[in-house]
């Protein structure tokens, strides 16, 4: 699955140079992760790996790159994962949207398993459903979370 993401490639181009150069002897694994952790768009929180293209789509557009890449939307479980996501989006200067929407039960946000969420981080006033139309999930420079309007475009951010 690695090799048929145009997403991953990106990565293991970088990563087989460096390993043709440098590391010769080491694992696949440990050339993903060195790769990731060197990529201005990559980050690492525990053995998670978010990834951005820097693509920008809605949100049916960006969940199915992630699920083609192997991979699916940002779904940050605790502080450490939407910290990492923060940073990309800082980096980026855009926000983008997770992997959990109300789009089965108003209100009732859930993970794209269909699980409901163990963790968020709502702005203030968030979720406000504004105009009755915001069932995904943005992430603003401040890490905080905002309902927003799936059919807007956002930055891909994919999990590993
Ligand atoms: C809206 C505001 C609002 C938020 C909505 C946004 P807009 O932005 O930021 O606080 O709850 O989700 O759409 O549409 O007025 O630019
Ligand atoms: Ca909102």
């Amino acid at each position: 699955a690695c090799y048929s993401s145009s997403l991953q490639f990106t990565v293991f181009i970088e990563c087989k140079d460096y390993l043709w150069f440098s590391y010769g002897h080491l694992s696949p694994l440990f050339c993903y992760c060195f790769s990731v952790a060197a990529f201005p768009g990559g980050q690492i929180v525990g053995n998670k790996v978010f990834i951005t293209s820097g693509y920008e789509g809605n949100f049916d557009d960006l969940k199915q790159r992630c699920l083609q890449a192997g991979g699916q939307l940002a779904s940050p479980r605790n502080a450490a994962e939407n910290t990492a996501i923060q940073q990309i989006v800082v980096l980026y200067k855009k926000s983008v949207f997770l992997g959990i929407t109300d789009i089965q039960s108003e209100g009732k946000f859930k993970y794209l398993n269909g699980e409901a969420i163990v963790y968020s981080n709502w702005q203030q006033g968030e979720p406000n459903d504004e105009k009755g139309r915001e069932n995904c999930v943005e992430v603003y420079g401040n890490g905080k979370w905002n309902d927003r309007s799936c059919g807007e475009k956002k930055l891909i951010l994919c999990e590993f």
